[in-house]
């Protein structure tokens, strides 16, 4: 018997924490199978290529850099990599926006170097995923320029979203879409005689031309690009913008624009923005008619097969789909479907034990509804780092990047809520995504100059939305040392902030308490104690600001996340396997986490 979700939403009472009462709530989610397929329970780590390690000094990370440090990812103990696109790209949207699907851009190398990677890491036993931009090409990839030198209603412009625009001469577009990076989601061509002609869609940059999935040639393209890489030895892909692929019949206006984080503001008025978040409690993404249509299931149905005639173990398709609510988030997970979805809930969720308990819970029922694992998710290359993000208390507006002039996060509160929030996480069935230098504890850049910005976001909302550039600089490995031995030159493309180097991977290598040493314990104890296929119930009887709860895995560990001003005290008999931060006469003291054997 589980218990029902109401009982959830009601939060558990304040009141000093007595121990001895504490009481483990009916299981919320089952115990998988002991032998579940390897994706079910990994951690696989986020590599951002141009910003991991770089080889030949030219400021950009590089495969060949990925390749010669991934006995550094062996030896923290991730399960597999996922590596950001490293196409032959312009990198208008840092490759994001892909000009040939088939190959590896020269600023990070070469093809040989993507089986060199590939062949490397699975001789450390670490899987790779690469990412598939499929709602999108590159404005510069063939088949776009092809389009361009076709006329209105040939069979090149059939492959990408083309349409003559309103208005009395055309010269209004085809209806009030906005780009997720800011200001409209068309751009009108040129003829070849000068004149302005059709217009065509991009829901992210005008770089980014969207890609009409109606027409079977573009959907036996992707098919044939997923066999040219699962032939290479790739493990799965990580699917970009995966709910965006259909677009609904006859292209109806929009309410609302959708941003970079997934929340939505109103189109009325010029459809400019002034960076806030709606957040008026109403799901405004369900009726988009560019997100979320029930068609792109068949897409990954048919991807699903082409992985499968691969045999096992099982290669995987993750899901970047920015989708409300659970229920429909999780149809693209159904077994015949992708096996992964990104859970967005869990990372935007509040520093609120609540809050965190109910996505917890919420996230395991839906997903089980349809046989899948779930996912946590804390940071990536699109959002303020975790340990940035909590160093702002709760309830302090969403931000798409921090500018120097925002409010600045609490560098060391952050960091203290950001292990807490790992050590949960990390405790919880299912896969974990762990987003390159979180495992340092690394905050974002919040005071980078404007010059430096690349997001595509910050040009086109003329610096009213920061962007993502400040969770995407490069990593600091060596301490003092040029780049902080990014590479072997002093550049880097993004200026490292001066509090980098005390992060540096160097520096917590073997150092007791590091944020490096605490990942490492992390995901070895996970690994043994197998908690990615274990159970979960709640421990009712903490204050409502913790979260209690039990894995069953191999064995009965207690979970306890403090996110109270008050310490709190474990039961008798538990036995620390790992805190977040030390215990203060043997309690478990503000913004902490611990993991104990409960027997
Ligand atoms: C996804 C990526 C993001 C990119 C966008 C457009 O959301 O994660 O980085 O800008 O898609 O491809």
């Amino acid at each position: 018997m589980t218990r029902s979700a109401s009982t959830l939403d009601r939060p558990t009472l304040d009141g000093p924490v007595d121990p001895d009462t504490l009481r483990v709530s009916d299981v919320v989610h089952a115990a998988d199978s002991p032998d579940a397929a390897w994706w079910r329970q990994a951690v696989i780590y986020q590599i951002y290529p141009r910003s991991w390690s770089d080889s030949d000094g030219d400021g950009i990370g590089d495969l060949p850099g990925i390749t010669s440090r991934l006995t550094y990812l062996r030896d923290l103990g991730v399960d597999a990599v996922w590596l950001s696109p490293f196409y032959t790209s312009p990198q208008a949207d840092a490759g994001y926006d892909v000009a040939d699907y088939r190959d590896v851009d020269p600023l990070f190398g070469t093809l040989a170097d993507a089986d060199a990677l590939l062949e490397t890491a699975h001789g450390l036993g670490i899987r790779v995923i690469v990412d598939l931009v499929p709602n999108h090409s590159s404005d510069e990839h063939v088949w776009f320029q092809a389009a361009l030198a076709a006329a209105p209603g040939s069979a090149e412009r059939d492959l990408y979203m083309f349409r003559d625009g309103t208005g009395e001469h055309g010269e209004l577009p085809p209806n009030n879409w906005q780009s997720v990076f800011g200001g409209p989601a068309w751009t009108r061509t040129t003829d070849a005689d000068g004149t302005p002609g059709q217009w065509y869609l991009h829901l992210f940059d005008r770089k980014q031309p969207d890609f009409n999935w109606e027409n079977p040639r573009v959907r036996s393209e992707f098919e044939s690009v997923l066999r040219f890489w699962l032939d290479r030895g790739v493990d799965g892909f990580r699917v970009d913008v995966a709910h965006g692929l259909i677009k609904e019949q006859g292209l109806p206006d929009a309410r609302e624009r959708t941003t970079m984080l997934g929340d939505t503001q109103s189109t009325e008025g010029d459809g400019t923005t002034d960076g806030d978040t709606a957040d008026d409690g109403v799901d405004h993404r369900v009726h988009t008619p560019y997100w979320d249509q029930d068609g792109v299931h068949e897409v990954y149905r048919v991807w699903r097969q082409v992985l499968e005639s691969y045999g096992t173990p099982d290669r995987i398709l993750c899901a970047e789909a920015w989708v409300e609510p659970q229920e429909r988030a999780v149809a693209y997970v159904r077994p015949d479907e992708m096996h992964q979805a990104f859970n967005f809930d869990f990372l935007t969720a509040p520093w609120i034990a609540h809050d965190l308990r109910s996505v917890i819970e919420s996230s395991l029922r839906a997903a089980d509804s349809v046989g899948a694992p779930s996912t946590w998710v804390l940071s990536n290359h699109d959002v303020v780092r975790h340990a940035s993000r909590l160093g702002f208390e709760p309830g302090h507006r969403r931000q798409n990047g921090i500018a120097a002039g925002d409010p600045q996060p609490d560098r060391a509160l952050g960091l203290r809520r950001a292990r807490a929030a790992t050590t949960l996480m990390l405790a919880l069935p299912g896969g974990a995504y762990v987003y390159q230098g979180e495992e340092l504890g690394l905050p974002d850049s919040t005071d980078m100059p404007d010059e430096f910005r690349q997001d595509p976001t910050f040009a086109r909302t003329a610096g009213a939305e920061t962007g993502r550039d400040g969770c995407r600089v490069p990593l600091p490995w060596v301490a003092g040392a040029p780049s902080n031995g990014f590479g072997p030159s002093d550049r880097t493309w993004l200026p490292q902030p001066d509090v980098y180097r005390e992060y540096a991977v160097d520096t917590q290598v073997g150092v007791e308490g590091s944020t490096l040493e605490l990942y490492r314990t992390l995901l070895a104890g996970r690994r043994d104690l197998a908690l990615g296929t274990g159970s979960l119930a709640f421990v009712e009887g903490y204050g409502s600001d913790v979260v209690a709860l039990v894995n069953g895995g191999r064995e009965q560990v207690l979970v306890v996340a403090n996110l109270g001003a008050e310490p709190v005290r474990l039961p008798e008999g538990a036995e620390v396997l790992v805190s977040s931060a030390p215990l203060v006469d043997d309690l478990v003291p503000t913004d902490t986490t611990v993991w104990a054997r409960w027997a």
